[in-house]
């Protein structure tokens, strides 16, 4: 139960009546069809003696019955369709029943639900099934209170095709391949956005008794390779924020097609396959998910205008992470590429979007994707490093360690959060809030002047790089053997908008970014050769394009394309290729940027 209740304006749920408590799934998946299928019932905890009804969140399903927990049938009313909150399933219970069950069937094109054929797989055996529910997408796929402040225990049984293994974030109880029935149950309570499934063709690789990879057959040995620092991960984490409380920390290498870079899923991490560099070079992005066990999973943003709760903490906790399992130099570096990523972000949105800059965002009347950007993470990771300078990391780190513990399994509002920090943090220290410009990290736009330079000068040296090379072309300064992703990448956006062809062939010849297999730093070299319209890398783009759905890596790519007017043609030609591969995340952001 909350202690408090707050309105979230992305969900239809009559919270302050009753409460959803535990949620119960049989669900079939139907790959022809592309669509579940199934029961879902809902306990309910009555807040308001005078309650005659409870709200849902629900997205173009077909209903084939409303019922209690004996069958009797109940009478419902679905709203009209909302652009983004989908409809409001409105059940009338006049006797205040303590059950709820729901049969019916997911539309095609539910927006959490990615559908893929075997051919779209690695193995090209079995077709693929995953969820991404975060923010406001698990009401196309379960009726539910579908806020980040309401939270349920749940169970499920899920009915797959013979040979397909289905995994859940949660406790596996029944795991039956041959006859397509798996069960599992989460009995810790959890928001609906961290429900997620996949089904497939999977394999598991153990790292530690309590961590381990799923993926294809062919991908989870290279899988379990560069994820082999998990237990570490958590042991470092432990150390810094207390106990790991999920059991196991697990992660699935999604297909290519996933959307964003990870989803932290509760004892399952979802994971895009283009962190598989063959190095580990970019699994800090595994220290980010493992990070959201505290923030955001234990302790969760109360709505999604307050999202800097869950991201700005962990990323600032996954830094802490890195910094004990890497070094300070690494970490240092991540800061310096987030600060760097933080100006662009707030250059970009201050003209069109200025709510967008803020940390405590209004996102009434918006869908929560459309503030999606990485403003929350670093300008909310920069925010708490503001605050670890001014009282020196042993009490911040107190502060932070005894928060996830008081806050476990709760849900977080902003203002809540800034008189902890009052109570706890700053105690008779009444300075601080006017020093550290507190009430303008929180509520204004951009960001206040008082953020921490890192102490770093990695960048220092692969700037002059830069910069020598375009004076004259010499590339004495690019230590090559020696610098780590973060420094190419730090390279490669401080080349100038004009690079010639001549100069890219040469960095090309030299380094061979084209034919890298570090996905962060393909990326950044395709955005530098399509600003610089350098076709010999326009079959790479094609390939990266085509070949993953990350849409932090679509969607810059496409909007250079089309800024270009020599490649707005290859930008419509290859998104009509690669379209019904990506995800109907990825597809709604692209639509909008490319005229195909
Ligand atoms: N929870 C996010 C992903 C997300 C956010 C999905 C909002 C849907 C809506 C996840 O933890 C995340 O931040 N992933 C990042 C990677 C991270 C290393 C910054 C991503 O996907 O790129
Ligand atoms: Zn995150």
């Amino acid at each position: 139960m909350q202690a408090f209740t707050v309105q979230d304006p992305h969900s239809y749920g009559n919270r302050h009546e009753v409460m959803p408590t535990h949620l119960s799934l049989d669900i079939r998946l139907d790959f022809d069809q592309q669509t579940i299928d199934g029961s879902c019932e809902l306990n309910l905890s009555w807040l308001d003696g005078t309650a005659d009804y409870v709200d849902l969140d629900t997205c173009d399903f077909t209903l084939e019955s409303v019922t209690d927990a004996q069958g009797q049938a109940l009478r419902y009313e679905i709203g009209p369709r909302h652009v983004y909150m989908g409809n409001r399933l409105r059940i009338y219970t006049p006797e205040q029943q303590d059950t709820v069950r729901i049969a019916y069937r997911t539309a095609p094109g539910a927006g959490a639900l990615q559908w893929l054929t075997p051919a779209q797989t690695t193995s090209q055996n079995l077709p693929f099934l995953f969820t991404q529910s975060q923010a406001i997408l698990a009401r196309t796929w379960i009726p539910c209170m579908d806020s980040p402040g309401v939270r349920m225990t749940y169970d499920a049984v899920v009915r797959t095709p013979p040979a397909l293994t289905a995994v859940m974030g949660a406790d596996h109880l029944q795991h039956d391949p041959a006859e397509g029935v798996f069960r599992f149950t989460m009995p810790l309570a959890i928001p609906s956005y961290l429900i997620a499934l996949a089904a497939g063709e999977l394999a598991f690789e153990a790292i530690s008794d309590r961590a381990g990879v799923y993926a294809e057959p062919g991908v989870v040995g290279k899988a379990a390779w560069e994820c082999a620092d998990m237990d570490h991960m958590i042991q470092a984490a432990e150390s810094l924020y207390g106990p790991y409380r999920w059991g196991r920390w697990d992660t699935i290498i999604l297909p290519p097609s996933f959307p964003y870079g990870g989803m932290e899923n509760p004892m399952l991490t979802f994971a895009t396959p283009t962190i598989l560099a063959g190095d580990r070079s970019l699994v800090s992005l595994m220290a980010h998910e493992l990070a959201h066990s505290w923030s955001g999973n234990l302790v969760t943003n109360a709505t999604w205008g307050d999202f800097w709760l869950n991201e700005g903490c962990t990323t600032y906790f996954e830094r802490r992470i890195v910094e004990v399992l890497y070094g300070t130099d690494i970490a240092e570096m991540q800061w310096l590429l987030g600060q760097r990523a933080l100006h662009h972000t707030v250059e970009q949105f201050l003209k069109t979007e200025p709510e967008f800059t803020k940390l405590s965002m209004n996102l009434d009347q918006h869908d929560p994707d459309d503030a999606f950007s990485e403003l929350p993470y670093e300008k909310g990771a920069n925010f708490l490093r503001v605050l670890e300078t001014h009282v020196g990391r042993p009490a911040f780190d107190a502060f932070l360690q005894q928060y996830f513990e008081d806050h476990a399994f709760q849900s977080m509002t902003t203002s809540r959060f800034l008189d902890l920090l009052q109570e706890r943090l700053f105690q008779g220290d009444s300075h601080a809030w006017d020093d550290l410009h507190i009430q303008s990290w929180i509520y204004d736009p951009g960001v206040p002047d008082n953020m921490v330079i890192p102490d770093s000068d990695h960048f220092e040296r692969t700037r002059a790089a830069a910069a020598a090379f375009m004076t004259d072309g010499s590339l004495t300064a690019v230590h090559h053997d020696t610098w780590v992703t973060a420094e190419w990448l730090d390279f490669l956006k401080s080349l100038p908008q004009g690079v010639s062809y001549e100069q890219l062939r040469q960095l090309d010849g030299q380094f061979h970014f084209t034919q890298s297999g570090n996905s962060e730093i393909l990326f950044a070299w395709l955005a530098v050769c399509i600003r610089n319209t350098y076709e010999p890398a326009f079959a790479a783009v094609e390939a990266f394009l085509c070949g993953q759905g990350r849409r932090k890596f679509l969607q810059p790519l496409y909007a250079a394309l089309c800024a270009n007017p020599a490649t707005q043609e290859l930008a419509a030609s290859i998104y009509r290729m690669a379209r019904p591969g990506y995800h109907p995340i990825a597809v709604s952001t692209i639509d909008g940027i490319v005229n195909a």
